[in-house]
């Protein structure tokens, strides 16, 4: 099989097809993060070097993107995660700031081409950019996979529970051990979706008859709803891992 890393700039008649293999995993309301359409637009405009996909045999089977920021190294420095990443990279690129780190911001497989090490292969390709790009640190807000499952337990906690063999029980967390990255903690305010009690319905196919925090499939924390104000919010923490 041909195994080809490409960008979107270098194939923007690849959008299409590479939208469906990509979002085909994602819960719809995580798509819904309200700060984040506009801003993403932007973000693949001006760091077109760092939205790969990785193209097998012509098709689309993986994928990434990623942005520059500047931080400090500190682990209580970094932004409040997602949103705050893609934020802090579209303000340092307005003002001229010299980026110093690569913030991986998602990377999804095609889910008949899951399990084969795909991610892995997109990372590095990711990594690779940012050393010739002169970026010295590599970054990602992780999702959890597993993390859905245990929506009552604090990230902090979560982000201890590893294997006998030392690599965390969460597979995408494990993904990233493997390939070097170290855990630094929890990103508390890493997206933030807010819609009516309607779109939460439309979004998740469950009903909310009245004001009360819900647990969602596919949501890593409780989603709160407020019947009287018409309104689901939901804040979603994400786990900052550093790769070496
Ligand atoms: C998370 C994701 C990117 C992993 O991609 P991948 O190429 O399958 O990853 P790997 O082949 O490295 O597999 C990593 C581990 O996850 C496990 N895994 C992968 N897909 C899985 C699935 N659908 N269900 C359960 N486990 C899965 C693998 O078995 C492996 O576990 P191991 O450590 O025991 O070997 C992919 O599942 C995906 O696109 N998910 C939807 C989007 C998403 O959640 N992205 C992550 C947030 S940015």
């Amino acid at each position: 099989m041909e195994q080809r890393i490409i960008t979107t700039s270098d194939r923007p008649d690849l959008a299409a097809q590479s939208d469906e293999a990509l979002l085909a995993d994602w819960p719809e309301f995580i798509l819904h993060d309200r700060c984040a359409p506009e801003l993403m637009g932007r973000a693949w405009q001006l760091f077109p070097q760092f939205d790969v996909r990785l193209l097998e045999d012509g098709a689309v089977t993986a994928g990434g993107w990623a942005v520059p920021l500047r931080w400090s190294g500190e682990a209580g420095e970094l932004p409040d995660g997602y949103d705050g990443a893609l934020a802090s990279a579209l303000a340092g690129q307005h003002a001229g700031e010299a980026p110093d780190t690569l913030c991986v911001m998602a990377v999804a497989v095609d889910p008949g081409r899951q399990r084969a090490g795909l991610a892995g292969q997109v990372i590095t390709a990711l990594r690779d950019r940012a050393a010739e790009a002169g970026l010295r640190r590599v970054v990602v807000p992780v999702r959890p996979t597993l993390k859905s499952r245990y929506p009552l337990t604090p990230m902090a906690d979560f982000a201890r529970w590893a294997r006998p063999d030392g690599l965390h029980i969460d597979p995408w967390i494990r993904t990233h051990q493997r390939l070097g990255a170290g855990i630094l903690g929890p990103a508390p305010r890493s997206m933030i979706v807010t819609g009516t009690v309607a779109e939460w319905q439309d979004w998740t196919g469950m009903a909310f008859p009245q004001t009360g925090t819900y647990v969602v499939p596919g949501a890593l924390d409780l989603v709160e709803m407020d019947a009287e104000r018409d309104q689901g919010s939901y804040v979603e923490t994400n786990l900052w891992m550093r790769h070496a």
